[in-house]
């Protein structure tokens, strides 16, 4: 094909990710502890030397259709594809952006990480559309300033005002482990995360639901949690310290900042308490924290919906040691720990409650911390 480098080309691979805990607390300068899902997205990309970016998702990845093709030099945040391609030219805008020498590239997606179920298919996409640039173009830079890079492309360029955990999960978590991220200095560590070698077993619930409303009530849960920390004047929420949370409710002005800052002060403490607990290898008692944080997003945070909040009452009825949401909220997945063999009981007492009360049916699944993103080939 005209333009193509076929010397420069591989394969590159970047996971989608769940959330064990640590939830809106990653652009309030928290902690996060994800860890990467077997679903990834795979790139085949070829350097072009003829300045252009051609994208292709052909149909069966599941992500969108078709193939875009965009000059790199012109691209601009506002005046992009929407959509996957969008994702994809973000990245190579924000590399570029950053004076990094990218040029054209031929970039063939695929990619098993269902879209829209809060697994994060997006920085999966991201992820992988970097690692492959930045290959492919020698920049020599680590997963972790691809993440930074990465969510550059998805604040500035598609408009979405996520925080760093996605990209970050994506592109640095290793099998066997969950990633512990400080958000404000973005140092990690990798925290040893083996449910099954504790007869234990990490079942992912996609509820299918995804309420339109989803991004402008994230842009306003940070938003809130913005103007919060400003009236406690702290650089973010991150700041508040647990022991001084009661003192600080009693500065804010209304319920819903109340609850806001409970959420996050409180979330974080479960991060680090749960991290202990990982680090102690006491798995089964990281089930109530789990389902601790699930009721701090639904009350306080206020992000749950009622398939979401069904599936989690469920998975906990049928025997699970701990469940909640994962992810931004307003519908996507629900994780659960539940007993290892107890997988399929749990999966179809929630999908017996969704058919009961008239929902669609979920899809449900292990999972097990996988590696992050990787050259393949
Ligand atoms: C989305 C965002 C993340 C994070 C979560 C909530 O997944 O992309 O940055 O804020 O929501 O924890």
């Amino acid at each position: 094909m005209t333009g193509v480098d076929a010397v420069r080309a591989g394969e590159w691979a970047a996971p989608g990710r769940v959330n064990l805990i640590g939830e809106h607390t990653d652009y309030n300068d928290g902690f996060v502890l994800p860890f990467a899902l077997p679903q990834q997205v795979t790139v085949a990309a070829a350097r072009r030397d003829d300045g252009l970016l051609r994208l292709c998702f052909p149909a069966a990845a599941g992500g969108g259709e078709g193939a875009v093709e965009l000059r790199v030099d012109a691209l601009e945040p506002g005046r992009g594809p929407r959509g996957w391609a969008g994702y994809a030219a973000g990245v190579v805008w924000a590399l570029r952006d950053a004076g990094h020498p990218v040029g054209g590239a031929e970039v063939t997606f695929a990619s098993t990480v269902p879209p829209g179920a809060g697994l994060s298919s997006s920085a999966a996409l991201e992820v992988a559309c970097a690692l492959a640039l930045n290959d492919l173009y020698g920049l020599g830079l680590t997963g972790g300033a691809l993440a930074v890079l990465c969510r550059r492309a998805e604040n500035a360029y598609v408009g979405a005002p996520t925080g760093i955990m996605d990209q970050a999960a994506s592109a640095c978590c290793t099998p066997g482990h969950a990633l512990f991220l400080d958000t404000r200095d973005l140092t990690r560590r990798h925290v040893p995360f083996d449910p099954a070698a504790h007869g234990l077993a990490l079942l992912v619930v996609d509820t299918r639901v995804q309420h339109a409303h989803a991004d402008g009530e994230y842009g306003r849960r940070r938003a809130g949690c913005e103007a919060a920390a400003r009236t406690l004047g702290v650089r973010a929420l991150r700041d508040v310290p647990h022991g001084e949370l009661a003192a600080a409710l009693r500065r804010l002005p209304d319920a819903a900042a109340r609850g806001l800052v409970r959420h996050v002060v409180t979330e974080n403490a479960r991060v680090l308490h749960a991290v202990d607990l990982l680090m102690a290898g006491d798995l089964p008692a990281l089930g109530p924290v789990l389902t601790a944080g699930h009721a701090s997003l639904r009350d306080d945070f206020r992000v749950s919906c009622p398939e979401v909040d069904l599936a989690v009452a469920t998975a906990l009825a049928a025997g699970a040691l701990g469940a909640r949401m994962t992810g931004g909220g307003f519908g996507g997945s629900v994780l659960a720990l539940v007993a290892r063999g107890a997988e399929e009981q749990v999966g179809e007492a929630v999908a017996a409650a969704f058919a009961a009360a008239s929902y669609a049916p979920p899809r449900w699944f292990r999972a097990a911390a996988s590696p992050g993103a990787r050259r393949l080939s």
